[in-house]
């Protein structure tokens, strides 16, 4: 079984080798919480999260171990599964630092304003934003569920929980020994994503200085979009129409241009009558590439979410598309040039959430420490 430290120079959760199961929670803090209840908040968390990450229970007490007349401090259910990867990983939204709103108005990152609106979404508020945000990924999907569960109820009568995504099935790699993993559409997904071994790109693209604020250094934004998928009608498209939106193979998850899976696509290769076929101008591996881009880059880690049926028999299902990068203009470049992607007649964004997850803490610090320095 693995155990990642919860504590280190960066938030684990982010570079950790994705886990199999995810599930995010996005807190809003009670009307009349102050700055001191967000504080205390934040160090319970810790403490609560410094327990789960070793697969121990919450509390001194824990599940079964405090008195028969009070209610148990950990819920119970995570009882004998062990860590199981766990990962609990904490970001602050960009409503804390509203000016006369907690006082942290002057710890805002320059860099930390709301996304602005994008081309073709439709955005459903409730499931969007909030106040706080904390992302527990482990590779058995009831122990991602009781960690977010026993923070919800620590936070009680200082934040509650505005909504939450459940994912299966990672889609993205972070380590070159995972596998390439297929998002709904079938296709392999992560192949180009930035890994825990590129200390350059991550410095180039993930961890930020800190923009002026010290807390601030060593963190990173973190994008989450519910993207909605027309399974059925993507279904029905032609599987070289389908490769083409994409710009690669379905099976190897080659570049359409040739070769394997970890070939850099050729963008200037051109089809030819023996086979060799030209990226189209409109793929998404073409409108995502840093070569179109300005070399931005970002470190995906998203997941598939599957939620039943909607009223006409269609499935509901999708990418809870996770990103993490230096800066948010990242994200928004690239989301602007993916306005001509093909793939929006299959997925529509319906929900998002934007945050500034703090550096790692050592010792016996609180995530977000500095920034109530
Ligand atoms: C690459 C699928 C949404 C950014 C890829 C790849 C696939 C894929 C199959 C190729 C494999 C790889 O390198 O990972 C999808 C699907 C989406 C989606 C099905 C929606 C449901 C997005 C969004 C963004 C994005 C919203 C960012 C705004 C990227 C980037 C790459 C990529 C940066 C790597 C490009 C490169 O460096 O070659 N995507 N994607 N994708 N996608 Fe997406």
């Amino acid at each position: 079984q693995a155990t990642y430290p919860f504590e280190g120079e960066h938030q684990a959760g982010i570079t950790t080798p994705v886990q199999r199961h995810l599930y995010f929670a996005a807190y809003d803090l009670t009307a009349n919480a102050t700055r001191d209840d967000l504080r205390t908040l934040l160090e319970d968390w810790t403490e609560a999260a410094r327990h789960l990450a070793q697969g121990r229970e919450v509390g001194e007490t824990g599940a079964v171990g405090g008195s028969p007349l009070a209610p148990p401090e950990d819920t119970g259910e995570a009882l004998g599964l062990g860590p199981n990867g766990l990962t609990i990983t904490f970001g602050l939204g960009p409503a804390l630092f509203e000016p006369g709103r907690l006082g942290l108005e002057k710890k805002r990152p320059a860099l930390f304003e709301p996304l602005p609106s994008f081309a073709l979404e439709l955005l459903d508020e409730a499931t969007s934003g909030g106040d706080l945000c904390v992302q527990a990924c482990a590779n058995d999907p009831q122990v991602a569920v009781h960690a977010i569960r026993n923070l919800s109820r620590i936070a009680f009568g200082r934040a509650q929980i505005r909504w939450a995504q459940l994912g299966y099935g990672r889609t993205s790699s972070t380590t070159r020994d995972q596998a390439t993993p297929r998002n709904l559409m079938g296709f392999k997904d992560g192949t180009r994503n930035i890994k825990a071994d590129e200390a350059d790109e991550l410095a180039a693209h993930v961890w930020s200085g800190g923009e002026g604020q010290d807390w601030f250094a060593g963190g990173t934004y973190l994008v989450t979009r519910k993207i909605q998928m027309l399974i059925e009608s993507w279904d029905r498209t032609r599987l070289d129409e389908q490769e083409a939106i994409i710009g690669r193979d379905k099976g190897k998850g080659a570049p359409l241009s040739g070769d394997t899976e970890f070939t850099e696509p050729d963008f200037e290769a051109v089809s030819t009558a023996t086979g060799d076929k030209a990226i189209p101008m409109d793929a998404h591996v073409r409108l995502a590439h840093p070569d179109f881009n300005t070399g931005q880059r970002m470190l995906r880690r998203g997941y598939n979410y599957v939620e039943g049926n909607n009223a006409l028999g269609q499935t509901s299902a999708g990418l809870f598309f996770i990103a993490f990068q230096k800066s948010p203009r990242q994200f928004i470049d690239i989301q602007n040039a993916l306005a001509r992607d093909p793939l929006n007649e299959y997925i529509r964004h319906v929900a998002s959430g934007f945050f500034a997850v703090p550096r790692g803490v050592r010792g016996g610090e609180h995530v977000a420490q500095d920034l109530f320095a």
